[in-house]
């Protein structure tokens, strides 16, 4: 049997989400299935984060994530294995969905920024790769 060669996710474009536009304050909302392709099994948020910082360094097995910046805004470094695009984020009512196996990061927060996340998973440690050369040897590896 041929071994499996490299399995590059796809990196992501910005999606933009429906605005209900009113003078009291404008709404956006995501359902599952509609405007994100997973059931949201999970909700966090990023906030009071200190200029300079950077979050993330990891990749998920399973877990796939749909950031927003609700507030302010931040840049997402993704990374496949094979490219890396930045992304940034400023408005509340665009997301960027980010596949399994796909690394990020998060620089460049504006002060007072939050970082909305939806996610497929709940929480579990054992579906974070945090060493990146370990990423680039399971993307080589054919691993997904
Ligand atoms: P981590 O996912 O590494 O943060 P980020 O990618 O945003 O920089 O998580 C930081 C810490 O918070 C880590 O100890 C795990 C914990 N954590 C939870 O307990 N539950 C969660 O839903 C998340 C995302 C993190």
């Amino acid at each position: 049997m041929k071994p499996e060669g490299p399995r590059f996710s796809p990196l992501p474009d910005p999606i933009e989400l429906p605005r209900i536009f009113d003078a009291r304050g404008n709404l956006t909302a995501i359902e599952s299935g509609v405007h994100v392709p997973f059931a949201i099994g999970r909700i966090y948020y990023l906030y009071d984060v200190p200029g300079g910082a950077s979050r993330g360094g990891h990749a998920h097995l399973k877990n796939v994530e749909f950031l927003i910046a609700a507030m302010g805004s931040f840049d997402v470094i993704l990374d496949n294995g094979q490219d890396r695009k930045r992304i940034h984020l400023n408005r509340s009512y665009f997301g960027v969905l980010v596949p399994t196996m796909v690394w990020r990061e998060l620089d460049n927060f504006s002060s007072g920024s939050v970082c909305l996340v939806l996610a497929s998973e709940h929480y579990s440690e054992a579906d974070y790769i945090r060493d990146y050369e370990e990423f680039a040897a399971a993307i080589r590896g054919g691993r997904s």
